[in-house]
């Protein structure tokens, strides 16, 4: 159960520098399946950053929410595959075809060089967006009504799921169904503090409502024993699979 449940922690590798991140791997590695890298350490670092992970047996969660034309997106993640990735992001706002594009050209990468295809996920609405964001570029819809339309679209175009936020994953996971990844940050257990964020869960109210993956910074990179308070919450996302 501690192995099923290292798969499904990801650890947010939020610092500004290789050693930084490289500390936090040697440190996190045993507790933590996938190490996120985004778009503040992949500009400093590049992709030396993914390959230290990956060299220290754990996988990389690259997100960077590719949202651009069908053809720039999909050549974008096949350089994610040549990476090495196991998983990366889009934005669904990007469109059908954009993913649809993408999953067909990273599917015959992967075959043609015979290695596993990453999970694929696409971020819904960004958590930052309210009714009045979208108002804003012409989105007269609650954001709850565009997540899920947004959720069923990512499916449909062959992507493994999505990013949500807690508060939405029990709306997705009837919409989507089991077979469908649903990755959230905004996760705190009950030794953490809340940080800026407002709407949390703990790790098991998160798994118990259908997450699949959890993103976790602060309530690891904060604690006193960052090993040991990961150790805390596989425990916990173990008690709730
Ligand atoms: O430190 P903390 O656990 O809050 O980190 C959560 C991570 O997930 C950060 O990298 C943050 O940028 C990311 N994230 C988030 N809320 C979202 C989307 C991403 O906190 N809605």
């Amino acid at each position: 159960m501690i192995d099923e449940a290292r798969k499904r922690l990801i650890f947010a590798l939020d610092v500004d520098s290789f050693e930084k991140a490289q500390a936090w791997v040697d440190q996190l590695h045993q507790q933590v399946g996938l190490f996120k890298v985004g778009k503040q350490l992949f500009t400093r670092c590049g992709p030396r950053v993914v390959e230290m992970i990956r060299e220290r047996g754990a996988d990389v969660f690259l997100d960077l929410k590719y949202h651009d034309i069908p053809n720039t997106v999909a050549k974008a993640g096949v350089e994610a595959c040549r990476l090495g990735v196991g998983m990366f992001n889009v934005h669904a706002l990007g469109g059908l075809e954009m993913m649809q594009k993408t999953v067909g050209e990273v599917d015959s990468w992967c075959q043609q060089n015979n290695r596993p295809r990453p999970t694929m996920l696409a971020v819904t609405i960004l958590t930052s967006s309210t009714e009045e964001t979208l108002r804003g570029v012409g989105i007269d819809q609650p954001v709850t009504e565009m997540v899920v339309r947004l959720a069923k679209l990512t499916k449909e175009a062959g992507f493994d799921g999505v990013v949500a936020s807690p508060r939405e994953v029990e709306l997705i996971r009837a919409a989507c169904g089991n077979d469908f990844a649903i990755v959230t940050p905004g996760v705190r257990p009950s030794f953490a503090s809340l940080d800026d964020q407002k709407r949390v869960t703990t790790p098991a109210e998160a798994i118990a409502a259908g997450a699949s993956h959890l993103v976790i910074g602060r309530p690891i990179s904060a604690a006193e024993n960052p090993a040991e308070a990961a150790r805390l919450i596989l425990e916990e996302i173990a008690g709730a699979l």
